[in-house]
């Protein structure tokens, strides 16, 4: 049932700039004008920037910078039975809240969004900058009723996914570098990061982490990551709106989940991912397991493991691995 906040909100958001009256507001909540300017007061308090005009009404100033628990759900478009969304301030890391409250049996599907990380990581055990509250630190939670063996494309498929959104959304091109990055003139603006439990060939849950980074942090990158980060506001040249962004990824993320549930996706996933992808045609190093493999990137296979054709001719398939591209080496011919 949403409050009366929220039906203000989403009625400042859907009409973006322009003024909303007093009176209009009163009308659509059935409340006098006295109380929509008490409710006003507490969004105010909440952080939200209002202009206030007693001949004109209400507007949204400028779209809050950091993420707001009802501005993405009132510009949510999809909503599954029993999802709910946990905005928090700070949070070790989404993937671990997630695994908690799945622990502690919250109904799926549910997502976890943060402001900041103390530990976000990556794979391999990385760590995830997560420092900047303009940038997207979000997981998504599931108990999948599918075999563990058709999650080896579960990643790949939201990559996928993800591109298609921010394609539309930000009129950008964003590229795949397998398995889980989202790359922008060759620097990572995004990574996925997959976590599932499974227990004598059962799945019972699946945590999806995505960090994506959207506006440029206040004071830049740290050193460490000036060459290889990029963020969405970079490549647009504009500011975007990081709850809108986050509506939408939401509700894509749940579609995309849905059509994996159902396999709708294996029709299409394979020219979907071509569509995206950086390696295809190069010549890469894969690191496995300690061993180096290098060869010339043929693409996918159904499974999703990559294929890569070794300097004797013999194409070998990888499930997992680490991805350099060989940035002198001559392509194919
Ligand atoms: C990678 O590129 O190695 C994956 C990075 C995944 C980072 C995200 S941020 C939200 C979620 N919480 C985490 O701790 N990690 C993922």
């Amino acid at each position: 049932m949403p409050t009366a906040e929220h039906l203000i909100l989403r009625e400042l958001v859907a009409h973006e700039s322009e003024w909303v009256s007093g009176s209009a507001l009163a009308a659509k909540l059935g409340v006098s004008r006295v109380a929509v300017w008490q409710h006003m007061e507490k969004l105010r308090a909440a952080g939200f920037e209002f202009e206030a005009q007693r001949s004109r009404g209400y507007r949204i100033s400028s779209p809050p910078r950091t993420l707001h628990t009802a501005l993405i759900e009132t510009q949510l478009r999809v909503h599954p039975r029993g999802f709910s969304l946990l905005v928090l301030d700070t949070v070790d890391s989404t993937n671990d809240e997630a695994h908690r409250q799945l622990a502690a049996g919250r109904p799926t599907p549910f997502a976890v969004l943060a402001r900041r990380q103390t530990r976000g990581r990556g794979r391999f055990g990385r760590t995830w900058h997560s420092d900047s509250p303009v940038n997207l630190y979000a997981s998504f939670a599931f108990r999948p009723r599918v075999e563990p063996e058709r999650m080896q494309t579960f990643t790949l498929w939201m990559g996928v996914n993800i591109c298609e959104l921010l394609a539309k959304f930000a009129r950008v091109e964003p590229g795949l570098k397998w398995p889980n990055d989202i790359l922008f003139q060759g620097r990572k603006a995004g990574g996925m990061l997959t976590e599932a439990r499974i227990d004598a060939d059962r799945m019972h849950d699946l945590v999806f982490g995505l960090g994506l980074n959207v506006n440029r942090p206040a004071g830049g990158w740290p050193a460490d990551l000036a060459r290889r980060a990029i963020a969405l506001e970079e490549v647009t040249g504009t500011s975007l709106d990081l709850n809108r962004l986050a509506a939408a990824l939401i509700g894509r993320v749940l579609l995309a989940y849905r059509a994996f549930s159902d396999g709708d996706h294996l029709a299409t996933f394979a020219d979907q991912w071509h569509r995206y992808d950086l390696l295809r045609g190069q010549a890469i190093t894969l690191v496995e397991g300690g061993r180096r493999h290098t060869g010339v990137v043929t693409g996918l296979d159904d499974e999703g493991a990559l294929l890569l054709r070794d300097p004797a001719g013999r194409t070998q398939r990888f499930r997992a691995g680490e991805v350099t591209i060989e940035k002198d080496a001559p392509l194919p011919g």
